[in-house]
């Protein structure tokens, strides 16, 4: 959300890499290297269904202040999931759009 769009995220991949699989680009500066904290993310829904922040991902959620602390705020390049979740991240787009295809 907001855009709608829908990610198939196997197993073994994080929301990150199924968005750029799957054809779409998610904000990145570092590339999904869980450096650059750009690809930030909110879950709206399925928090139950999200793994555990590893410490790559806490150390880089530590710096982004408290709201960060919340349970539901996750980096989608180390966000791996179990089962349907919705989050919100504003500047997803298909690759497509942003070439005008
Ligand atoms: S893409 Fe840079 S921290 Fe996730």
């Amino acid at each position: 959300m907001p855009a709608g769009v829908v990610l198939d995220v196997a197993d073994t991949e994080t929301v990150f890499d199924a968005a750029h699989r799957t054809g779409y680009l998610w904000p990145t500066v570092c590339g999904g290297l869980g450096t650059c904290r750009t690809c930030v993310l909110k879950v709206s829904e399925g928090a139950d269904n999200c793994k555990p922040a590893g410490e790559l991902e806490r150390e880089g959620l530590a710096t982004l202040g408290p709201p960060a602390g919340d349970g539901r705020t996750r980096l989608a390049c180390q966000l791996r999931v179990t089962g349907p979740v919705v989050v919100v991240k504003r500047g997803v787009r298909r690759v497509k759009e942003l070439r005008g295809l």
